[in-house]
């Protein structure tokens, strides 16, 4: 697998095992109050970085460009922050909704990098 493709996987690897605990967690506790949380890990972490990953190897000229390192950082750094302010909220803590509103736009300002990347280097 091209290296660059693969530090996709390896994060999505890493939302995936934290994902699925937490999906263990809340049904062993009966308690879904994070439900939100879990999905988000699992479909903008886990599966939407496999995704990621598995198309940059299939354009790995959009692949190995710098657009692409701009926009892994930009998920990787915003997708934490976004979940644990996810997590504040549903637990009560409204004051958590700006990082959730700002971290959400550059999740969205990162997909929308990927698919103007592709697009662009798919030759
Ligand atoms: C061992 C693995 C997993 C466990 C124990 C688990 C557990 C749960 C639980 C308890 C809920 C709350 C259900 C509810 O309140 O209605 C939930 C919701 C959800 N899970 Fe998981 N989950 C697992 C894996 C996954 C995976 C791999 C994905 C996606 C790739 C996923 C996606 C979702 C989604 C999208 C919801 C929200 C469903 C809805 O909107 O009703 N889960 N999960
Ligand atoms: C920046 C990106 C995203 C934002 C800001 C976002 C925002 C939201 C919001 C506001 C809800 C409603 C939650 C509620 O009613 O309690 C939701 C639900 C949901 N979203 Fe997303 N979403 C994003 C990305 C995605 C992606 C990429 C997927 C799938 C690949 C996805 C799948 C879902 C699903 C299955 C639900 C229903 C389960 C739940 O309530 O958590 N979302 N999302």
């Amino acid at each position: 697998m091209q290296a660059k493709a693969s530090r996709w996987i390896f994060a999505a690897i890493a939302y995936f095992l934290i994902a699925v605990c937490l999906g263990v967690f809340m049904g062993a506790s009966h308690d879904h109050s994070l439900m939100s949380v879990h999905a988000h890990l699992n479909l903008l972490g886990w599966v939407s970085l496999t995704l990621i990953g598995v198309i940059y190897h299939l354009f790995p000229r959009a692949g190995e460009s710098r657009l692409a390192t701009v926009q892994f950082w930009l998920h990787n750094v915003a997708l934490p922050p976004m979940m644990l302010a996810l997590a504040f909220l549903l637990k009560g803590s409204t004051g958590a909704e700006p990082v959730i509103g700002i971290t959400s736009i550059v999740i969205l300002v990162s997909v929308f990098l990927f698919a103007g990347n592709v697009l662009v280097k798919r030759a």
